[in-house]
């Protein structure tokens, strides 16, 4: 009989309830025992860890954020902190870790393995920033967020005749302004893998002004430029009102799609497969239609992937 043990780590993402609950259930369906350790690895070295049963995880799939809490660990990142962590592990007899998050909770997984504890890593993350699979869970609900809210923004846009800057997340990968920016027909999309002109940003708005447009969507990537301060150059260079809107954590919250449910329930069962089969230091992701799983040090090397087609598209599409 295999103690595996799931935390959550990193920034939350809608979907990482479903994939606790796939990791629970699945690990009792194949007779393992099923901890959860609760604040990502910070309560892992705090030993704050609990039995789970088929009810711990009851109602669930359908909540945002993570069940189990989670943080952004810097003590694990110490000698201190792993050592601390490993008479945890030892001392209750856990011989495999599920850690479900982002890149830094996979390199963290990947820390886990080198010490000698079985770790699989299962992508959590609204960013989609980690290239080694098509989709992380929680992106598409984050997308979708995005989408609703630019279509409420699009309606007093319209209304006053303005120009609106979003600026959504995505850390240093331009992911959701490239999908949310395609799905809400915007016409200039601002992101980390592409530099921007302002002028030309200005041109389109001109453009589509000369024709009759009533209103304009700029998605902008965090981190990339001030939202403030673009909205009013693009008011002082064309004298078209502009307002811009930061929707910041409101697109790490809401219930998961029905694709980051299904997507966080497969995962999570592989994650466990993994374990039961005797496997160690691999990440869970999904390629086409095909769940796979790659070797952690492989798919850590892998970045942000840019789908340059999808942004050419936006443009062709926004002319
Ligand atoms: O990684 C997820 C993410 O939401 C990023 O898009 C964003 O840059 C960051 O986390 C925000 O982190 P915090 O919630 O700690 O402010």
């Amino acid at each position: 009989m295999k103690k595996i043990a799931v935390l959550t780590s990193g920034g939350d993402a809608p979907g990482m309830n479903a994939a606790i609950r796939a990791v629970v259930r699945s690990g009792i369906y194949n007779h393992a025992e099923v901890l959860s350790v609760e604040d990502g690895f910070t309560g892992l070295i705090n030993a704050q860890i609990e039995e789970m049963n088929l009810s711990s995880v009851a109602d669930i799939i359908h909540r945002g954020g993570t069940i189990l809490k989670t943080t952004r660990c810097e003590e694990f990142k110490t000698e201190k902190g792993q050592k601390r962590a490993m008479n945890v592990i030892e001392v209750l007899g856990i011989n495999g870790i599920v850690v479900i998050g982002g890149g830094g909770s996979l390199r963290a997984a990947r820390t886990l393995n080198s010490l000698g504890v079985p770790t699989i890593g299962v992508p959590g993350t609204i960013d989609n920033d980690l290239g080694y699979t098509d989709y992380t869970i929680g992106f598409d609900t984050s997308v979708n967020t995005v989408v609703d809210a630019i279509s409420n923004i699009r309606e007093t846009s319209i209304s006053h005749g303005r120009a609106n800057i979003i600026e959504v997340m995505g850390r240093d990968c331009g992911n959701i302004a490239l999908y949310a920016g395609l799905a809400s027909g915007a016409e200039s999309i601002i992101l980390p893998e592409m530099d921007f002109d302002i002028d030309e940003v200005c041109r389109k708005l001109l453009r589509g002004r000369n024709r009759g447009k009533l209103h304009s969507i700029i998605i902008l990537t965090e981190g990339v430029a001030d939202p403030i301060r673009i909205s009013n150059e693009i008011t002082e260079k064309t004298g078209i009102e502009t307002r811009a809107t930061i929707l910041g954590h409101i697109q790490r919250g809401g219930s998961p799609t029905a694709f980051d449910r299904i997507l966080a329930s497969k995962m999570g069962a592989r994650a466990v497969e993994l374990l039961i089969q005797g496997a160690a230091n691999k990440a869970v992701g999904i390629k086409g239609k095909d769940i796979i799983d790659m070797d952690l040090d492989k798919a850590l090397s892998v970045g942000c992937t840019f789908d340059i087609d999808s942004y050419e598209l936006a443009n062709v599409l926004s002319i």
